[in-house]
């Protein structure tokens, strides 16, 4: 394993047991708001300062970019953490988070770590070197067409202006998959499509901490990722279209139709 790999597996590991140590007492967290529908609790800044002293120990000249603490400045080595990912599900006892750590280096992904704390599931990844869960090899599924397929999203609660451009992708899959599941944690989304539990995902208006591991874990588990405009700026318009080649494909159709200029445009909200 790559050590810096190494690195990134202990800090979500620890992260990990920070979030499962409070989940109990959830009931007594101070909350706070960042924006509509947008928490943070001491959680999310406790488990963050444990990934950012890890990596600083081992790596002090690294840059950072962390959901709570925003961007500090280092090298070209940018480590894109989201100490929890499925905040609101934490918040109100519901099983679906995660950590997700991923390192860019010159504007590439390079390593990519998602840990589910409550299962137990290490997802990694390593650019050229596969995907794994819990050290064995994953793949995408060979799920061709978007009958029998299973979906994942996240609806836009945060980028309400796009809610019927949503929709109208929404009714077009929902017509024609088994279904489609909102779990929401996307970072484990992705993992999930990464392992085959899902067929393909899709979201407007994510961050680049929600899915830089994952879309890593993708790529590597055999699958495609792209924004709305079938290029890979998704980390700059925060939206995203995942599954295998042919899924992707299929969904991309389904989508585009909906697609408005704004979905498109860098930096979109
Ligand atoms: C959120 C989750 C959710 C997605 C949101 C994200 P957070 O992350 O990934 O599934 O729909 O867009 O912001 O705030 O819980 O880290
Ligand atoms: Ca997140
Ligand atoms: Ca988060």
């Amino acid at each position: 394993m790559h050590p810096m790999l190494n690195i990134a597996v202990r800090a979500a590991r620890n992260a990990g047991e920070i979030i499962s140590r409070s989940a109990d007492n959830v009931g007594k967290l101070q909350i706070n708001r960042k924006g509509i529908n947008d928490f943070a609790t001491e959680v999310d800044r406790m488990a963050e300062q444990e990934i950012i002293k890890i990596i600083k120990t081992a790596f002090p000249d690294h840059a950072i970019l962390a959901e709570e603490s925003g961007e500090h400045k280092g090298n070209d080595f940018v480590w894109i953490i989201d100490p929890l990912d499925g905040t609101t599900n934490f918040l109100h006892g519901f099983p679906v988070y995660a950590v997700s750590i991923a390192l860019q280096v010159k504007g590439k992904l390079e390593l990519g770590v998602v840990y589910d704390p409550l299962r137990d599931e290490l997802f990694t990844a390593e650019r050229g070197g596969g995907a794994m869960m819990n050290n064995r090899r994953i793949r995408v599924t060979n799920q061709a067409g978007l009958k029998g397929a299973l979906i994942g999203t996240g609806f836009p609660f945060k980028s309400q202006q796009h809610l019927d451009a949503y929709l109208g992708m929404f009714r077009t899959i929902h017509a024609d998959s088994a279904g489609i599941r909102r779990a929401g944690a996307a970072a484990l989304d992705l993992a999930y499509v990464a392992i085959g539990r899902l067929d393909g995902f899709w979201e407007i208006g994510l961050h680049p901490w929600d899915m830089a591991a994952g879309i890593l874990l993708i790529k590597e588990a055999g699958g495609v990722a792209t924004d709305f405009a079938f290029q890979d700026n998704y980390m700059e318009t925060g939206n995203i279209i995942a599954g295998n080649p042919k899924m992707h494909q299929v969904m991309y159709k389904a989508i585009e139709p909906h697609v408005t200029e704004a979905l498109t445009r860098l930096k979109a909200k």
